[in-house]
């Protein structure tokens, strides 16, 4: 066995000493949803620092927990501060988080993220829902000894944004009157925001909208056999897009005065995922 999975079965034997409960979907909270404790019935809290083994993030506004509870009737796990490949840790224990909510029970996660918009029809503040994504730039999480017991050594990636998660998320928006934008997201390493050139280079290659997180824990799920989703909040328009010169905070401050409207729509949409429920009914759960 190896020891990426030791140290998983670790951080789980941890988790099942706190608790019994089963979450059913994951939902990972990006720049702009540090507040979303308020829309969960929270049941748990557990701080990653308590976990044996556990990546603890070290970015500010990341502070890391879970919350376990409920998102309307759905029993989910949703993640506080999320690890970051530019923070220096390897691959696998930047998706570790993932494995760690696929062995609390979750077949669905929910991704969302701040971004720079590529797109030129974007606007600052659009929710972009993700429809796939070039990770190309990143080192693949599945590098190294498969863990067999998570999924297979090769696995497909042809429809990484399950797509009736995603025709939930769209009919949802629409019911709330939430402007939806769709597009590829593209993750790079970080920390340093990209040149004009870089963005012009990935606006060629197709991508929509660029980050530092998601496309690898998109991947790690995938291989786990869990169904994704995610939302993009565009915080800002990406280097040379805009002529404005990018700095953390104004991401985060962007990110933050969307988050109502973001909140709603995760909270609404999650709340359809759950088993028997109108308009979406998970066959694996
Ligand atoms: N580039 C990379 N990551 C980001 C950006 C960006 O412009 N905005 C928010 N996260």
């Amino acid at each position: 066995m190896s020891r990426q999975y030791d140290k998983l079965e670790q951080c789980y034997a941890y988790y099942r000493s706190l608790t019994g409960f089963t979450p059913k979907v994951g939902l990972i909270l990006g720049s702009g949803l540090g507040g979303y404790a308020k829309n969960m019935e929270v049941e748990l809290e557990i701080p990653y620092r308590d976990i044996p083994g556990f990546p603890v993030s070290t970015v500010q506004g990341h502070e890391g927990k879970f919350l376990l509870g409920y998102i309307g009737s759905v029993p989910a796990v949703a993640m506080k501060g999320r690890v970051h490949y530019y923070e220096g840790y390897p691959m696998e224990d930047v998706v570790l988080p993932t494995r760690l909510m696929k062995r609390m029970g979750i077949g669905i996660l929910f991704l969302t993220n701040a971004s720079g918009g590529i797109n030129r029809k974007f606007s600052v503040g659009d929710f972009m829902m993700i429809t796939d994504q070039i990770s190309s730039f990143v080192p693949s999480p599945l590098i190294g000894e498969n863990v067999f017991e998570l999924g297979e050594r090769f696995p497909d990636m042809t429809h990484i944004y399950d797509r009736e998660l995603m025709a939930l998320i769209e009919r949802t928006a629409q019911e709330e009157g939430i402007p939806l934008q769709k597009g590829v997201y593209l993750q790079t390493t970080g920390p340093n925001f990209e040149s004009p050139a870089e963005i012009r280079m990935y606006e060629t290659l197709g991508a929509d909208a660029v980050g530092m997180s998601t496309a690898c824990e998109a991947i790690a799920a995938r291989h786990a056999g869990i169904r994704v989703c995610g939302i993009s909040c565009i915080s800002n328009m990406a280097s040379g897009i805009s002529e404005e010169e990018l700095s953390h905070l104004d991401v985060q401050a962007a990110a933050d005065r969307r988050a109502g409207e973001f909140e709603r729509l995760v909270t609404k949409s999650i709340g359809k995922m759950g088993k028997g429920r109108d308009g979406y009914e998970d066959k694996d759960l």
